[in-house]
């Protein structure tokens, strides 16, 4: 049994909030603007801002990267991994999905069943990197628990650890969440390898399924190595040291993933950690021109001027066309913006990383990583 139950206060604490009010008579904020654009009324009185500058990551040893598929959940691994390994820190980065995707990302062979360093972080520090083969980890545990090195390697031969690990699919996860712990918790000499681990994990959708898998084997297993192995990782888990971000973009369903994730992780007594919008597009046009453009109220004159200026021939289906593109802008950025409240309502400290335009190699991992740490991670 599970004894350690904590209330949610004690796994969710509350970020700090910095509330930095506009001062009176400024423009309106995009807020404001995105509100007026949402009732397509008349324009509100501009609404404060409040700048939300997330807690830091003090006391978690592993932070577990979930997401939608496609949203950014490995680059997102690899950036918080640079950013808490600034400074002299060692960090190790996991993934556990078997598509070296972590080789890709950092542009290196491919990764075998061993830790290797992949970069170096800003200020001293590095990151390794790891990808957890469920065959390797297995043999690992026959080896470690039961002494069976060379059972294991001929098992291992006769295609028997593919077998276990097909028939209960469960196996699987049990092994990877295990070596994970294993490397999270490891010490030398009394010190601790590794200061971080950074999980790249399975997506929202099965993230709470995989993480708990421990529990049912807890459940099931009535006593030795296994049971007290599978209670070992499910009480890192649950506890502080644990934090499960959750990657997402500010649309429907990515979002609607994260609230449903972050719901049933809370359920299983899972810590979630942090959200990471990731994508993010600065809206192209000031809040007061927002408003207007939702209202189609643009000034068509100064287009006209804009076009001339560029060498482009006016006519009124082209500004016409702009006029409905501006508009339809403006609705985007409502749209992102009502996401935005939503994911607000989980209370979760929030960091932003914006959509980069260069292709995605190691110096935007860095530019990630730096944002990232503006922003008080790490
Ligand atoms: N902030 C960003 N700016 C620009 N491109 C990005 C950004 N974040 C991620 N990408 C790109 O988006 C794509 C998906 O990212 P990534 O592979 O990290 O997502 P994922 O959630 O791990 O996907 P999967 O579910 O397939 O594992 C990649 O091509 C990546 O380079
Ligand atoms: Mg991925």
């Amino acid at each position: 049994m599970e004894t350690n139950v904590r209330s949610d206060a004690y796994f969710f604490p509350q970020p700090r909030v910095y509330a930095g009010e506009e001062p009176a008579g400024s423009r309106p904020t995009l807020r404001g603007a995105v509100r007026a654009v949402r009732s397509a009324g008349t324009p509100r009185a501009p609404e404060t801002s409040t700048l939300v500058v997330v807690r830091d990551f003090d006391g978690v040893g592993l932070h577990v990267v979930t997401g939608k598929g496609g949203t950014g959940k490995t680059t997102v691994a690899a950036a918080l991994a640079l950013a808490l390994a600034a400074g002299g820190r060692r960090v190790l980065l996991t993934e556990v999905e078997g598509r070296q995707g972590l080789a890709q990302l950092f542009d290196v062979a491919p990764l075998p069943y061993e830790e290797r360093r992949v970069a170096l972080a800003r200020e001293g520090g590095a990151v390794y990197a790891l990808a957890i083969d469920p065959e390797e980890a297995l043999l690992e545990y026959l080896e470690l628990f039961y002494n069976l090195k060379r059972a294991g390697r001929t098992l291992k031969r006769f295609g028997a650890i593919d077998f276990i690990t097909t028939i209960a699919p469960g196996t699987r996860d049990v092994l990877l969440t295990g070596k994970v712990k294993e490397a999270a918790s490891r010490r030398v000499d009394g010190r601790k390898v590794y200061d971080a681990v950074v999980m790249d994990a399975p997506p929202t959708g099965r993230i709470a399924r995989f993480l708990n898998v421990n529990s049912e084997v807890a459940g099931l297993a009535r006593m030795g190595p296994i049971r007290s192995q599978a209670e070992s990782v499910m009480r890192l888990l649950r506890s502080p040291a644990t934090a499960v971000h959750l990657v997402t973009l500010l649309e429907e369903m990515p979002v609607q993933e994260t609230m449903d994730g972050a719901a049933e992780l809370a359920r299983l007594r899972l810590p979630v950690g942090a959200v990471i919008v990731n994508r993010m597009r600065e809206p192209l046009l000031e809040p007061a021109e927002l408003i207007r453009a939702a209202q189609r109220t643009l000034d068509r004159t100064e287009i006209e001027k804009g076009l001339a200026y560029a060498g482009i021939p006016t006519g009124r289906q082209t500004v016409d066309a702009l006029l409905a593109e501006a508009g339809d802008h403006a609705h985007r950025v409502a749209l992102e913006e009502a996401e935005r409240d939503e994911l607000a309502t989980l209370g979760r400290p929030t960091y932003e990383l914006p959509l980069l335009t260069e292709s995605m190699d190691l110096g935007g991992l860095y530019r990630l990583a730096d944002l990232l740490r503006d922003q008080g991670a790490g």
